[in-house]
């Protein structure tokens, strides 16, 4: 087991491009099951959760091969329609591939995906969704059946009562091949939404309004090969945004998407950072104290991103005031805070609320990351305190960061991967 050690203190100061969004890349890999060809997907990070859908579309029988950023898949081979236990459990979004399947073979067997650090994670909305396309949905002995053999799957009108991320994407992935018109209310409104639409419509599939509450796709009989380039990652551009923010460098991110990042952009700005936007560029510059931010509430997008909760606690942990944080999203995204605390922060939660009360500076210590964005957040509070931080656990973080040590270091940050029994040295 690697770990990540920080040896903090050093301003941030530089140019960076952002790597692309895993959010969108997972979809729209499994997406490539319904196209009738081969699928060119440019932009795709190097990360774990990248890796265990490789390895199912290859379980499933496609063929897919990998040249830098660029991920091919010709699932003209498919052969398979279930994905076992042990897939299915390496990455917990895997239960998007429900949609996939069944919108390309008629019947899926997936094992039931477990919660997560962050949450139970119910697919109670995926499931009902499923049924009403007209499948037949069973599960049993840990495994979900989803069949619509008898009857094909035929559009339908859904209205999602939470604007489900996961819910919505199946949701597209089945309608796409399905006889007749989807209309999606509530729908999820997520940027990496509209990057699945655009994909699948690249492909031939008539899809509108993604983006917006209101989804309508019109099935289509076939998709034809097609390439794509992902989204850059907003949530990972947003991290190394908080990162200058509490070094108090400057960073410019360059060919990002400044409206994906408006949620961000806000509370940056009232905690004293200077964020200028220019085309595609986003540059922040920060003083060194920074200031509270008065109110986060995670919401839906155009909401302020749960993804981005526990990163910008570590900013508030040393910002001048007391800053309260309201999670919205998931029961359970609070496990970072026992290991902020270990820094020395000063954090009180309650249930969704956290209170915390901004202090001088943080002191190094030995932290372990608790889920991909608790880790996120342990390298941020690391840059910023004084003395040597070691984060272990760091799998996690590589589920969603391509190399994100690298990226710091070469921003200025005195940080590296070491095996795990080897000590810091200058
Ligand atoms: C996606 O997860 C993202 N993952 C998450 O990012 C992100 O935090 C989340 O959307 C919210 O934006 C991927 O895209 C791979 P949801 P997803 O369905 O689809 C409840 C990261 O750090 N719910 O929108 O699982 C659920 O319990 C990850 O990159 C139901 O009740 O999120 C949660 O409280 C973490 N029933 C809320 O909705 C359902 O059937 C949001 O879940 C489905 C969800």
């Amino acid at each position: 087991m690697n770990k990540i050690i920080v040896n903090g203190g050093n301003k941030l100061n530089g140019e960076i491009s952002v790597q692309g969004a895993k959010n969108s890349v997972l979809p729209i890999l499994v997406a490539t099951l319904l196209v009738d060809g081969v699928s060119v997907i440019h932009n795709c990070p190097y990360l774990s959760d990248v890796d265990a859908t490789i390895k199912i579309l290859r379980y499933l029988g496609c063929v897919v091969s990998r040249d830098g950023h660029t991920v091919t898949v010709d699932s003209s081979t498919m052969c398979r329609q279930d994905v076992p236990d042990c897939l299915m459990r390496e990455m917990r979004s895997s239960i998007v591939f429900l949609g996939g399947i069944v919108g390309r073979m008629g019947k899926a067997v997936l094992s039931t995906p477990g919660g997560c650090e962050i949450g139970l994670r119910p697919i109670d909305l995926h499931l009902s969704s499923m049924e009403q396309f007209g499948a037949k949905v069973t599960t049993e002995n840990g495994f979900i059946v989803c069949s619509a053999e008898e009857n094909g799957l035929c559009g339908t009108r859904i209205v999602l009562s939470f604007p489900s991320v996961g819910a919505t994407e199946n949701i597209i992935l089945t309608a796409t091949l399905a006889k007749g018109t989807t209309v999606i209310s509530n729908a999820a409104r997520e940027p990496e939404i509209s990057d699945l639409a655009d994909f699948l419509n690249r492909c031939g599939a008539k899809i509108y309004g993604a983006g917006d509450g209101t989804i309508v796709v019109e099935g289509v009989s076939r998709l034809h090969s097609a390439e794509h380039t992902i989204i850059p990652d907003r949530i990972v551009a947003a991290t190394y945004m908080i990162a200058t923010a509490m070094t108090g460098g400057k960073v410019c991110l360059k060919d990002v998407v400044p409206s994906h990042l408006g949620p961000i952009i806000q509370p940056l700005r009232e905690s004293g950072c200077f964020v200028f936007i220019k085309g595609r560029n986003v540059t922040l510059s920060s003083q060194k104290q920074l200031k509270r931010i008065k109110m986060i509430r995670t919401m839906p997008h155009p909401g302020f991103p749960t993804d981005v909760q526990a990163q910008m606690m570590a900013l508030t942990t040393i910002a001048d005031g007391t800053s309260v944080f309201i999670e919205n999203i998931f029961e359970s995204r609070y496990k970072h805070i026992g290991e902020l605390l270990r820094f020395g922060a000063k954090i009180h939660a309650e249930g969704r609320m956290a209170v915390v009360e901004g202090v001088k500076t943080l002191n190094g210590a030995n932290v372990k990351a608790t889920d991909l964005r608790g880790g996120s957040a342990m390298i941020l509070a690391g840059l910023s305190a004084n003395g040597i931080t070691e984060i272990s656990h760091i799998h996690h973080i590589d589920r969603g960061y391509e190399e994100p040590e690298k990226v710091l270091e070469y921003l200025g940050a005195d940080i590296k991967r070491v095996k795990e029994n080897e000590e810091y040295t200058t």
